[in-house]
């Protein structure tokens, strides 16, 4: 039977009963509750115009992230607390900190961008509770967010005045209660207009469902499925959100490798990533997409969805991580470089889904690094994605490992130019030879992003830089990748 979709919205619990699975958050807000604070500009998670802050506990911690609704499923809302720029409006309608300056700043022009602007603000705001935030934290959350007509300078000001200005509290504890009172114990079922939205609570639930619905669409964060919604108008029919299932999203150290759930946020996942490789992936962490994406989309989706240009895939296979598969006949391990069977295509049997990824902690005899080429540093996709990994004997490759995102049909590893290393000392007699394997392991196609050329000259010439990073003698590495590291 069909239950309603509850969230908390504007101080009350909202229902929803006739809104289609589909529907995104954004439309809901406009066309459903004529609350038009919220824009539309391009309806795929790149502008940041429909910027809104969700709440939601975790171990018994409110946490509040902002995302895209634009990309958001309206039934994912289920147990949240939805927060748009109507909710910055204090008593008598004095302005929020984060509204007044914007406004003191010149922050704002045309004000299309505005409220999007505002609530990833607001987002910093609650995180740094009064605390001024670095540049670098400023920068970062406001990635995602584009403005045509101000200028970014005026926004970064209003980003550090708002702690100046008189503070305003949030009753978080209150929430959290709210948000408890609205938890689901078991399997949540929500069917309007043909479709249902399935939403399972334990793992079991799920291999259940997924072995009895095979061909519903799996939905984790929502950064690629939403995509398919509002940009390709496909028809997803029956879909099953794991983002309820608490068993995806653990995330566990073990003996040399680190264990990431398929619904841990890519934000968390990176920031836990980041504790071990903080130069390595540092910077990938960091132009991965935007905050918001991050916030909402997971490494499991990443994995699973196996894009050729995903940047998660080339330094997860070049480091030799597994995935963890589940289902009703029960788990399976890969080498992550095996899942990848052709263009989109994934050795998932029906009735499995992605469980956890396991990474492999640093090594002292293990020289790593990624590099991702975009045509923006923030909030782009690449072009290429390289990721080298050698297992060093003293001052000779023992084992070399190199993989591409953005040089074929699926994330692949580079094998002539890895045996072009192997056994050899780690010099740049052996870095020519491995550079002119690429072009042998490599046909890149030409598209709107890089032409063939490019992508085959810069994935070589990364290899030189990679080489440059840690060759045997005078290493450039630390400071060269220090510069972009990010303090998780
Ligand atoms: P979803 O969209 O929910 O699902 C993606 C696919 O994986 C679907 O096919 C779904 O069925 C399947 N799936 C999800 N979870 C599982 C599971 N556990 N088991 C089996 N199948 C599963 N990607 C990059 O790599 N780098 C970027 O810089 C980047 N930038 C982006 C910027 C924007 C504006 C947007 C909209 C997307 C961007 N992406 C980028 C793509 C996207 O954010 C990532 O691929 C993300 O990791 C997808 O995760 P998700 O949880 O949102 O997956
Ligand atoms: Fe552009 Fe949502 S409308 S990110
Ligand atoms: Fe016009 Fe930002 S103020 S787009």
């Amino acid at each position: 039977m069909s239950e309603p979709i509850r969230f908390y919205y504007r101080g009350a619990v909202h229902e929803v009963r006739d809104a289609a699975p589909t529907q995104t958050v954004l439309q809901h807000l406009r066309e459903d509750l004529h609350c038009t604070g919220t824009k539309e500009g391009c309806a795929e998670g790149d502008c940041g115009a429909c910027t809104v802050v969700l709440g939601s506990v975790v171990d018994g911690k409110l946490e509040l992230k902002a995302v895209n609704s634009c990309i958001q499923l309206t039934p994912t809302l289920d147990g949240k607390a939805l927060f748009t720029v109507e909710d910055l409006q204090q008593a008598g309608g004095a302005l929020h900190p984060v509204q007044q300056a914007l406004v003191e700043c010149h922050g704002s022009q045309c004000g299309f961008c505005t409220p999007g602007f505002a609530m990833s603000l607001w987002g910093l705001y609650l995180k740094k509770e009064g605390q001024c935030a670095s540049r670098k934290e400023i920068d970062d959350c406001l990635s995602g967010n584009l403005c045509r007509c101000t200028g970014y300078r005026p926004i970064i000001d209003a980003a550090q005045r708002m702690v100046e200005l008189p503070k305003v509290e949030f009753d978080a504890a209150s929430l959290a209660e709210q948000l408890e009172a609205l938890k689901r114990d078991s399997l949540a079922v929500y069917s309007a207009h043909g479709q249902t939205f399935l939403a399972p609570r334990t793992l079991d639930e799920l291999i259940q469902l997924r072995a009895a619905n095979p061909s519903a669409v799996l939905l984790a964060g929502s950064t690629d499925v939403g995509l398919w919604v509002t940009k390709q108008m496909r028809d997803l029919g029956d879909i099953i959100y794991l983002g309820h299932v608490d068993a995806l999203k653990m995330l566990q150290v073990g003996e040399g490798s680190i264990e990431i759930g398929a619904g841990v946020s890519l934000e968390d996942a990176y920031n836990a990533l980041c504790q071990h490789y903080p130069n390595e992936l540092g910077e990938l962490r960091q132009r991965f997409a935007s905050l918001p994406i991050r916030n909402a989309g997971t490494l499991g989706g990443n994995v699973a969805n196996g894009s050729p240009i995903g940047d998660s895939m080339p330094w997860l296979i070049a480091l030799g991580a597994q995935v963890l598969l589940c289902g009703a006949a029960g788990e399976r391990v890969l080498a992550l470089e095996d899942f990848y069977l052709d263009y989109m295509k994934k050795d998932l049997q029906p009735g499995e889904f992605v469980q956890a990824v396991r990474v492999p902690l640093p090594r002292e005899d293990v020289r790593f690094r990624t590099y991702k080429l975009a045509k923006r540093f923030d909030q782009d996709i690449s072009a290429v994605c390289a990721a080298f990994a050698l297992r060093m004997d003293g001052e000779a490759v023992a084992e070399a490992r190199i993989a591409f995102g953005g040089m074929a049909a699926t994330p692949r590893r580079a094998a002539q130019a890895e045996a072009a290393l192997n056994g050899r000392a780690w010099n740049e007699a052996a870095l020519a030879d491995a550079m002119s394997a690429l072009a042998r392991d490599y046909a890149p196609l030409s598209d709107m992003r890089a032409s063939s050329e490019y992508r085959m000259k810069t994935a070589q010439n990364l290899l030189r830089r990679f080489w440059l990073e840690t060759r045997n003698d005078a290493p450039l590495a630390a400071d060269a990748v220090n510069a972009f590291a990010v303090s998780a």
